[in-house]
């Protein structure tokens, strides 16, 4: 490979010797703060706001969304031009009912064709957002949602036919937090306690405008690291427990997320629900279109004082994804059950089908261009790869393969309709943060995972990717049709 390996050698080195250092702070126990804070923490943390409903009948909400040009503030003194749902940047939260039927119609208002994913929906094939069923400028669709599925933090995105990293780089990605009224029992925080948290790197030319580059191998990176939109912020909390559902909608940015106390986040659910009991944990890996949900207590901190979340694969400023402040005392009713949802388990048998897919590519030709393949297959949008039958528990074991047995390159692979149950990887147990139901899943060079799943809720025709999006913009996608 020629420059941007050599680069990103260099960035790791640098990315290792910064994550010794702040575990050399934590140790004499001063909490890892930012040098230069002054350019950091600036802008308060954004909630994106819920989206109203247009009308709702016996079974059925309906909403309204149009996608259009917007503007942030992602340097000083700078505005950016953006593209997003409703014109903001993340899209406006849409909070669904377990039971309720959501039916959102998109409005295109953009220049460029649209698609809309539900991402971790089961949703029917139609709705489910295939990147050729795109919308042109100025025409509109209607996506159904059931929303028959398990409480979870799923979010929605553009999908378009090539273009999906450009399009979602450009704004393009929203909430969309399924409760389940049977959960209130839970007594989990909620309300503003319960706090969606968007994290994604960009990067802008001087003049403030997103610099979008599809030519790096690695994908889309930024040295801007945004949560809801604005870079490194800062959110004032109370003397309670909070809870946040975090989101990795980078590009292609791995997070390795910690809290610069060095105190553990209790992990109360996956991609796609609710774990069985909560863990601790003090590291989170949170790859691209992960989502997990934590609850931080600062009960025992003092007004005035702070924690910051902190990326610890990431470099300089982007270390410091945002602060919590704690700015007033409050009494906390909320508490963290130790039972949460059910055990999550699938009856894999003697003969469930299981399935190889081989996730490899790299530079090819000259000048090398990117180019990522499934099985060693480009994406076919008219032939299906996989054929799996309605109601069949299957087993899918996927392979980062290594070039030549040593150059890798990380994957995050992503299934559309199913929640799945990682088996194992490398013949190991999954973290226990990911020891739920899951919709994507962390591949390192030379990973190989196996994937729990049955296939019901629809037939039709569905995808599976690598959610690095330049991967999958060059070919790291294929279709499989559930028959
Ligand atoms: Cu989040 Cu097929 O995508
Ligand atoms: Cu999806
Ligand atoms: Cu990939």
């Amino acid at each position: 490979m020629p420059g941007p390996a050599l680069l990103t050698r260099r960035d790791f080195v640098r990315a290792s010797t910064a994550f010794a250092a702040a575990v050399a702070l934590n140790r004499r126990g001063v909490a890892a703060e930012p040098a230069a804070q002054d350019a950091l923490f600036q802008n308060d943390l954004p909630i994106p706001p819920a989206l109203a409903r247009a009308r709702r009948d016996a079974t059925t909400d309906y909403y309204e969304i149009v996608q259009g040009p917007g503007r942030a503030a992602l340097l000083q003194g700078r505005s950016t031009p953006l593209w997003g749902y409703d014109g903001i940047w993340p899209g406006p939260t849409i909070r669904a009912l377990r039971g309720r039927t959501a039916v959102v119609r998109h409005t295109n208002a953009l220049g460029v064709p649209t698609v809309v994913h539900l991402h971790g929906g089961e949703t029917p094939p139609d709705s489910d957002g295939f990147p050729t069923d795109v919308v042109p400028p100025g025409a509109s669709r209607m996506y159904t949602y059931p929303n028959t599925q398990p409480a979870a933090t799923l979010w929605y995105h553009d999908h378009a036919m090539d273009h999906t990293g450009r399009n979602i780089f450009m704004g393009l990605a929203g909430f969309y937090l399924l409760d389940d009224p049977a959960n209130a029992e839970l007594g989990l925080p909620h309300g503003r306690h319960d706090v969606p948290l968007l994290i994604q790197r960009r990067a802008c030319d001087s003049g403030g405008r997103l610099r979008y580059s599809t030519h790096r191998h690695l994908g889309e990176e930024g040295p801007i690291v945004t949560v809801n939109g604005a870079p490194s912020p800062r959110f004032a909390v109370a003397t309670r427990k909070y809870r946040f559902r975090l989101l990795n909608g980078s590009n292609a940015t791995p997070l390795q997320l910690a809290l610069s106390s060095g105190e553990p986040f209790t992990v109360i659910a996956t991609d796609v629900g609710l774990l069985p009991a909560p863990v601790e944990c003090r590291n989170i890996r949170l790859w691209m279109a992960e989502r997990v949900e934590v609850v931080v207590d600062f009960s025992h901190l003092a007004v005035g004082t702070s924690v910051a979340l902190v990326d610890e694969a990431a470099d300089g400023d982007a270390r410091w994804v945002m602060r919590f402040d704690v700015t007033r005392v409050e009494r906390d009713d909320s508490r963290v059950p130790e039972r949460l949802g059910e055990t999550p388990a699938l009856a894999v048998e003697e003969g469930s089908p299981v399935r190889d897919f081989v996730f490899a590519g790299g530079p090819r030709g000259f000048p090398p261009v990117a180019h990522w393949t499934i099985n060693g297959l480009d994406f076919d949008a008219g032939r299906p790869i996989a054929t799996p039958r309605y109601g069949d528990v299957e087993i899918w074991r996927l392979t980062n393969h290594k070039r030549f047995g040593i150059l890798g390159m990380l994957h995050t692979v992503h299934v559309h309709l199913v929640r799945f149950l990682i088996v194992d990887r490398n013949g190991r147990p999954p973290q226990v943060y990911e020891r739920g139901w899951k919709d994507t899943v962390a591949l390192e060079p030379g990973d190989v995972v196996r994937l729990a799943m049955r296939f019901g809720g629809y037939r039709g025709r569905y995808l599976m990717h690598c959610h690095n999006l330049e991967h999958e913009d060059a070919s790291m996608m294929a279709r499989y049709d559930v028959v």
